[in-house]
């Protein structure tokens, strides 16, 4: 039985991401990018996110899926021909990924993520299950650039990039990704999950949930933090801010000082006052419209589209 191959393309030694981190800590607003959230804590919170009731977007995407799932394989495989290389973007514990394989039957299947050592366990657990596939995991950090050893993917490859991730750039970042991902997929498609603008009490909830977990999940950012940079935040000082922002049509989190404090590390310090805030996410909902003009101005040609009877959350399959 073969066994999963493992790419790392790029540095995870942490001290960029450091460096990183604290120029964020330092700018006159303070932000710090959501990758910053998935420390292994983070990505458990993360997963229970998913399974609340107020966070609908897996749930609906899941099920847009299930309902038409055929008809999309049907639409992806004109684009790819039979059996494509899957190519999974954040790919995590691979569920979603692996979801696509009773309809698609790839030959190739290639999870990216931050790191290989997330896809690692889940590949190999995968390989024993089907012992004829091709499995590669590749860590690669494709918020700042999108490349792998063209012979990898070859020609006609379907890139997947589920639960609305996409979201997490701003309309010049996520241009720039969907740019490279059209180069990547060779003459392929791409299938992508996206969250649609929609009531602002919704929208709000999915992102401040009543149990807390969401806010424990933004909190959890200021330790991982304090391991990454030996900084000193007092998580009890803080607290999780959620609010839809419908000119920028964006869910934006924030974490918001309790009382003034100075926060130090080895190398720097940053005073908050009272009320401040550090801006930990943005999360942009996209009209139906809105998005497929994007996908044209990525190079592709006009999507189709399929999405819940709400229009909550759209799945959009794009080629060319
Ligand atoms: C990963 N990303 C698509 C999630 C989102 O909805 O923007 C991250 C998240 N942040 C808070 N809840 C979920």
């Amino acid at each position: 039985m073969p066994t999963p191959r493992l790419l790392q393309l790029h540095d995870t030694s942490g001290t960029d991401l450091a460096a990183e981190a604290a120029s964020g800590l330092l700018r006159p607003q303070a932000a710090v990018s959501p990758k910053f959230f998935y420390d292994a804590q983070g990505s458990r919170l993360f997963d229970a996110i998913t399974e609340l009731t107020e966070y609908y977007p897996t749930r609906t995407e899941a099920a847009i899926l299930a309902a038409s799932g055929p008809a999309i394989a049907q639409a992806v495989r004109r684009c790819t021909g039979d059996h494509p290389v899957i190519v999974d973007l954040g790919a995590g514990n691979c569920a979603k990924g692996v979801g696509l394989f009773p309809l698609l039957a790839p030959r190739r299947y290639i999870a990216v993520d931050i790191s290989a050592n997330y896809v690692a366990a889940a590949l190999a657990h995968l390989q024993r299950e089907h012992p004829a596939l091709d499995l590669v995991g590749v860590g690669l950090d494709f918020s700042s650039r999108l490349a792998m050893p063209p012979d990898l993917v070859g020609p006609q490859a379907l890139v997947f990039y589920p639960g609305s991730s996409i979201g997490n750039f701003d309309r010049s970042g996520a241009l720039a990704l969907l740019r490279q991902v059209r180069d990547l997929s060779a003459g392929g498609a791409l299938l992508i999950g996206v969250d649609l603008v929609k009531a602002t009490a919704v929208l709000e909830a999915a992102y401040d949930d009543a149990l807390g977990v969401t806010a424990a999940f933004n909190l959890n950012l200021l330790r991982h933090l304090n391991t990454l940079l030996g900084a000193n935040f007092d998580v009890r000082q803080w607290r999780h801010v959620a609010l839809f922002n419908r000119v920028e049509s964006r869910i934006e989190m924030h974490l918001e000082a309790r009382k003034a404090q100075v926060v130090e590390w080895p190398g720097g310090e940053r005073r908050f006052a009272a009320g401040e805030r550090i801006h930990t996410e943005n999360s942009y909902k996209w009209t139906k419209d809105g998005f497929g003009d994007l996908l044209r101005e990525a190079g592709f040609g006009a999507p189709q589209l399929w999405t819940d009877a709400r229009d909550w959350f759209g799945l959009f399959l794009a080629s060319g």
